[in-house]
């Protein structure tokens, strides 16, 4: 097969850490060809989605003690060329959020590759359906209580009942922008203000879950299913579990409440098109569902002995052959 991965710039990519790199190198050992592009290089010509694409060639990592370890020059590029995204088999869609205009924009072009010839994964469809923040609050089972709004008002009610509370900004990731709210705090109404951008723009305020401290889990769904996890824990005097932010990965089981979340969230997840997801759970409540370009494969590979992006790539393979 010919698989192109729309990723951010190469060279900003971390082969001991990323999951599309971890994807590259599973495409490659597996005999496939491997391809990059960007979503800044996508364009629609004749009713047909192009990209700007290059090979690529890659030095896997190798492991190390409680580490992976890559090579300085761990990729190689050939030269740019300008194709019909039909010429691949399979598309990944891998760029980081902010999930913004250009965002947007590049998934309606994927709307113009044909699918009968083209897997593109996630669907583009599904991308621009689910926020990775809101998506959750349709499983009012798995959900804490959590609120969505831009008005001052009817946050500070929230955390008055709450006591404690998560500030998120709806297009974040990695921990960016998210905030601990305390009832009483003095900075208080301007977290909000900054948050909100003066009441302009939607927010999720959610219940603190003290269980936080003990990690925020990365569950790796494939097609609905649960193959993985990852338990994130804070480090320090942070209270966000997130990797980019000094979180601790440790090696964690599934638990039987959250293989029902997964059970919940499968059918949902197939409808949209949503094939590779990373979900997070916290003390057994989901608080996202990152389904743009969610990450965890190293680390749960590294922990588990396991070879998840080997096996995503082989159920690619399987859904080319339906
Ligand atoms: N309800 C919550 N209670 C306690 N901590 C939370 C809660 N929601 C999120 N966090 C903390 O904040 C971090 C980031 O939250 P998350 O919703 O996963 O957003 P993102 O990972 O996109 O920044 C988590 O890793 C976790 O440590
Ligand atoms: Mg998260």
């Amino acid at each position: 097969m010919k698989i192109a991965f729309i990723i951010d710039p190469i060279d900003r990519l971390d082969p001991t850490h990323d999951t599309s790199v971890a994807f590259m190198e599973a495409a490659q050992q597996l005999g496939h060809e491997v391809w990059i592009t960007q979503a800044n290089r996508l364009s629609v010509v004749q009713g047909k989605a192009h990209a700007t694409l290059e090979r690529v060639t890659l030095v896997p990592v190798t492991l190390g003690e409680n580490r992976w370890i890559a090579v300085d020059q761990w990729f190689q590029t050939e030269a740019p060329v300008f194709l019909p995204l039909e010429t691949m088999d399979a598309v990944f869609m891998r760029t980081d959020p902010p999930v913004n205009t250009a965002y947007l924009y590049a998934t309606y072009i994927l709307d113009y590759v044909d699918p009968a010839k083209t897997k593109v994964i996630n669907s583009p469809s599904g991308i621009r359906a689910a926020n990775e923040k809101m998506y959750a609050l349709q499983f009012t089972e798995a959900i804490p209580e959590t609120i969505v709004t831009q008005e001052k008002r009817v946050i500070l009610q929230f955390l008055e009942q709450q006591g404690t509370a998560v500030l998120k900004p709806l297009g974040g990731k990695a921990g960016e922008g998210i905030l601990f709210l305390q009832a009483g705090d003095r900075n208080l109404n301007s977290m909000i203000e900054i948050s909100t951008q003066q009441g302009t723009l939607p927010i999720m305020v959610q219940t603190y879950l003290p269980e936080a401290k003990d990690g925020d889990k990365r569950i790796i769904l494939l097609n609905g299913e649960p193959i993985g996890a990852v338990n994130r824990i804070p480090t320090g005097n942070e209270f966000r579990g997130n990797m980019a932010v000094g979180g601790r990965s440790a090696q964690t089981d599934i638990t039987d409440r959250e293989k029902a979340i997964c059970k919940m969230l499968a059918p949902t997840l197939q409808r949209d098109g949503l094939f590779f997801v990373g979900i997070d759970v916290i003390g057994g409540y989901l608080t996202e569902v990152n389904v743009t370009s969610p990450t965890g494969i190293r680390e749960v590979d590294r922990l588990n002995d396991t070879q998840l992006a080997v096996q995503v790539i082989e159920s690619i393979q399987n859904l080319e052959s339906k």
